[in-house]
């Protein structure tokens, strides 16, 4: 997962790309570069590093006068993450571009076959094959041998490129990674996504999976790899550029922290009834089949799988039916029993995951109905999926998901009442009772993230702590869970989440003093035995944190209690992950981590 921007236009070209790839930069930032077409010649600029350090090699003057040019930002899969790995690639003659977003599986067969050829090739890159083969090609069009290699590459890719001889001219051509187009008056932009040229343009244009599409200044042509026409489809896009920007808190994540109370009211808005039942009628699913379902399967990866986690309690204790929930990168591995009855959500912020889509592909493959969450509109997983539920957090641009995570939670709680009311498994009251309290979630999740300063002093003690549990149990297992993966993926500690029972048939082995240990105990059937199972932890010198509810007695094991609002079981997830969530922020800053971008992780993993 990459990021990629091209444009061709009258503004200067790096004005735009450079940018544009600042947008992009939570898709990986392990190097980044352009090429810019100035007609007679391609000039290449690119280093490992950030978009900053890309900056540093501009030469503004001299590249002012390019008509055209395609930028990258990358996360490295094929070759290490260095300067020859960097992208744009070009041909031997340097009369071709290209930057590329994805795995091209077949390369190494292609490679050999150019090498076959008399090409040399300088990256250890998939990606530089591309132009190779275009150069491989001779004089066709541009547009067509993208079409061409889009033929022969096998797996996910998107592609920009451009050709020193039609400086005019910009191709870009999609299958699996994403890839957009904005048009622009006398211009136009290619994007993986809409942040890139959002501050020049909202009309845009997706490119679908197996299309190419030629942009020059003024016009827009789409393509299927034949070479038919396909009338482009516009959109406009009806978000603010600055609901992409920070809106003055020092980074994304904590802005997107801020803004869960909103995600939340917006993911409810419109899916409860003046009676209090749940409407999903957006998913179109004929009731029928709803009812005739007799097994669900949840797949997810890294977060959305604790959303899954949460779905399972959620689906198996309303609706009543069997849940299973599987990584979703295991899923087809274990050769899953599922047929016509079956159904499959998958959940994906991104709703790009190739994990994710894999798993959902073979479900539909077995015949079964699909469900896909998702937070991007439009987004493959939305696309492939028999019907969609869209979580509504808006763009979350840190690496570390947060209100992509509550509002999935919220989703995944919609759904399981849905599937309830219309099985018949759930009384009608019931649901109501429930549903008027998740609608108090926004102004609760409010009240927790006033506790965001206490939460912070509390830190301070565990700066240089190593070693982390996040233990419960239930509904609560899930909260933990997240909780040890947010300190993970943005403090780079070690922290391990555990059901709260099973500690004591190994793990306990590591409990010292030192060792901090945080329960959640906000779910009401299983609290007692969480707390015994912290009293063993307490008894082997761990410093002793809890996440309970407001008003709960929990006795006097805890070193550090931090309250929640009380509310019904499972529909604590979403405020019990919060001061997590707060908790991860502040240790991370504290130890002087760039939150947003942590070290070896993309925000979207398009590869197996
Ligand atoms: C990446 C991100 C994680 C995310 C996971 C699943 O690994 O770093 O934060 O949870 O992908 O992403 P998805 O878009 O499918 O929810």
């Amino acid at each position: 997962m990459c990021g990629i921007v091209g444009y061709v236009g009258p503004r200067p070209v790096i004005d735009v790309l450079v940018p544009g790839l600042a947008h992009l930069e939570y898709r990986g930032y392990d190097s980044a570069g352009i090429a810019l077409n100035h007609g007679n010649s391609l000039s290449v600029l690119k280093r490992a590093g950030r978009i900053a350090d890309l900056r540093l090699l501009i030469d503004q003057e001299s590249l002012d006068d390019a008509i055209s040019g395609i930028g990258h930002t990358r996360w490295a899969t094929h070759g290490a993450p260095n300067s020859g790995n960097a992208h744009p690639h070009v041909d031997c003659d340097r009369g071709v571009a290209v930057v590329h977003n994805g795995i091209i599986e077949n390369w190494a067969v292609l490679k050999e076959k150019l090498i076959g050829a008399g090409h040399e090739f300088e990256s250890d890159t998939d990606s530089e094959v591309v132009a190779h083969m275009i150069e491989d090609m001779g004089d066709v069009p541009l547009a067509e041998a993208v079409r061409r290699v889009m033929n022969q590459a096998e797996g996910a890719l998107a592609l920009a490129v451009m050709r020193r001889s039609e400086p005019d001219v910009l191709v870009g051509a999609r299958r699996g990674s994403p890839l957009v187009v904005g048009r622009g008056d006398g211009e136009n932009f290619l994007a993986s996504d809409i942040p890139a040229f959002l501050e020049h343009t909202r009309e845009m244009v997706v490119v679908d999976d197996d299309r190419v599409v030629e942009l020059r200044a003024d016009s827009v042509s789409l393509t299927d790899l034949e070479g038919n026409a396909i009338e482009p489809v516009q959109h406009k896009v009806d978000w603010n550029f600055e609901a992409a920007e920070r809106d003055g808190y020092p980074t994304f994540m904590l802005k997107e922290i801020y803004e869960q109370p909103h995600a939340i009211a917006d993911t409810l808005a419109g899916r409860v009834s003046p009676t209090g039942q749940v409407v999903l009628d957006e998913l179109e699913i004929d009731g029928r089949m709803l009812r005739a379902i007799d097994k669900v399967f949840v797949v997810a990866c890294g977060t959305s799988y604790h959303a899954a986690m949460m779905a399972k309690y959620a689906i198996e204790r309303w609706a009543r039916l069997p849940v299973e929930i599987d990584i979703a990168s295991e899923f087809r591995y274990r050769d899953p029993v599922l047929d016509s009855r079956s159904l499959v959500i998958g959940i994906s912020q991104s709703g790009e995951t190739i994990d994710t889509l894999a798993a959902v592909r073979y479900a539909r493959a077995q015949g079964s109905l699909v469900i896909g969450v998702s937070n991007v509109v439009e987004s493959a997983l939305a696309r492939e999926a028999d019907a969609v539920l869209y979580t509504r957090a808006g763009p979350e641009i840190g690496v570390a998901a947060t209100k992509t995570f509550t509002t999935q939670l919220v989703a995944m709680q919609l759904l399981g009442l849905y599937l309830a009311q219309v099985r018949g498994a759930v009384d009608p009251g019931a649901v109501e009772v429930l549903v008027t309290e998740m609608l108090r979630l926004p102004d609760q999740v409010e009240s927790v993230l006033s506790t965001s300063d206490a939460i912070e002093k509390l830190s301070r003690d565990w700066t240089d702590t190593r070693d982390y549990f996040f233990l419960g149990r239930s509904g609560d297992f899930p909260v933990a869970m997240e909780g040890a993966l947010k300190l993970k993926e943005i403090a780079y500690v070690r922290a391990e989440g555990y059901a709260a029972g099973e500690m004591k048939h190994g793990p306990i082995a590591l409990i010292e003093e030192g060792v901090v240990v945080v329960g959640v105990v906000t779910d009401s059937h299983v609290r007692t035995k969480t707390l015994s199972n912290m009293e063993e932890m307490k008894a082997r010198g761990g410093t002793i944190v809890l996440v309970a509810e407001e008003g709960d007695d929990v006795g006097n094991v805890a070193d550090h209690v931090i309250r929640v609002p009380a509310g019904p079981d499972l529909l604590c997830t979403v405020t019990a992950v919060v001061p997590l969530q707060l908790l991860a922020y502040h240790i991370a800053t504290a130890r002087g981590m760039d939150v947003d971008k942590p070290r070896n992780l993309a925000k979207t993993v398009t590869v197996e």
